[in-house]
């Protein structure tokens, strides 16, 4: 009898696992198709100011290269290559005898990376980082500013791993916490009080991996080795107060600009000046914030 029972206990153990898994499942998916709609309608805005030109925060694009020692004649994925600020810097470095391939879920985003890099060492394909597969294997993987977007991250570096040759290299950038990426907190920590759902539901964390112990302890999951990470700290001036508001605005994506643009006058009044109050510390005498900016780049091996 007792055995009768530990078994339909376990069946319906089974049964609600099975069915929060598929919730989790379904928010991921509409998670991402979120962020597909949100990449194609901002990857133009976002090329412009940050990636084409290497700016504040995207100075790290030099060091992944540096520290992923990608040589001539090398094969190199590009994670999540965006509109190819990274793609474009490897090339330099593979010689007509490499290769790279970029890949990412927004084909926006592919397209401006095909047009600004434009070679034929080059390839770009419109996939989701979770379900890539190659017949080959790669010498190294590089990744910016993508990690914390996946919903499964476990799932995209097991899958990297796979992609990557034995004692192949991984060379990953991520921003810092919110504490140390004040360009982010100053806005969101506020908005979020008075918007309670403006980042919506089954959205990751996206400073969840700002930390060198967080994001070393993700790659050790997946199974990477010589895992080893080094911090940077960049600054980044969004202008006065007022030009950061209107190009934060500026930049957003529509679905969270409409949001913004729903709250009460008064409502929003206050709220701009929680936030003013908040970039007080790094507003400087003649009126220009300077933000600190602090990034992490991870390099591991597969073994
Ligand atoms: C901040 S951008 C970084 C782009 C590029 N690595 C760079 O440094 O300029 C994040 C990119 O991740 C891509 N992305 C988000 N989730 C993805 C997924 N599941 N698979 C592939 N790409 C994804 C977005 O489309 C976007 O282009």
């Amino acid at each position: 009898m007792i055995r009768f029972y530990d078994i339909i206990k376990s069946v319906l153990r089974l049964v609600l696992e099975n069915m929060a898994g598929l919730k989790t499942r379904k928010l991921y998916t509409e998670y991402k198709k979120r962020l597909i709609k949100t990449w194609n309608e901002i990857a133009p805005r976002y090329h412009r100011r940050w990636a084409k030109d290497g700016v504040g925060p995207f100075k790290s694009t030099d060091e992944i290269i540096k520290l992923a020692q990608i040589r001539h004649g090398d094969t190199v994925l590009d994670v999540a290559c965006g509109t190819g600020a990274v793609t474009k810097k490897i090339l330099s470095k593979i010689g007509p005898q490499g290769r790279v391939v970029g890949i990412d879920s927004s084909q926006t985003a592919i397209y401006i990376a095909k047009n600004y890099v434009k070679n034929r060492s080059a390839d770009f394909i419109i996939a989701d980082a979770e379900c890539i597969h190659f017949n080959e294997k790669f010498d190294k993987v590089t990744c910016q500013y993508a990690l914390f977007f996946f919903p499964d991250s476990q799932k995209v570096l097991r899958n990297i791993k796979r992609c990557m040759k034995n004692n192949g290299t991984l060379a990953l950038a991520v921003h810092g916490n919110g504490n140390t990426v004040p360009f982010f907190s100053s806005i969101v920590d506020v908005v979020t009080k008075f918007i309670p759902d403006y980042l919506p539901k089954g959205a990751p964390s996206l400073d969840r991996f700002g930390t060198i112990q967080e994001l070393k302890r993700e790659a050790a999951k997946a199974g990477f080795s010589n895992i080893k990470i080094m911090q940077y700290q960049y600054k980044y001036s969004p202008g006065t107060f007022a030009e950061y508001w209107k190009n934060y605005l500026r930049y957003l994506a529509t679905p969270l600009k409409q949001k913004i643009c729903e709250l009460e006058k008064k409502d929003l009044k206050q709220m701009k000046e929680e936030i003013r109050t908040k970039t007080l510390p790094f507003t400087k005498k003649d009126g220009r914030i300077v933000f600190p900016w602090k990034v992490l780049i991870l390099v591991a091996k597969k073994p």
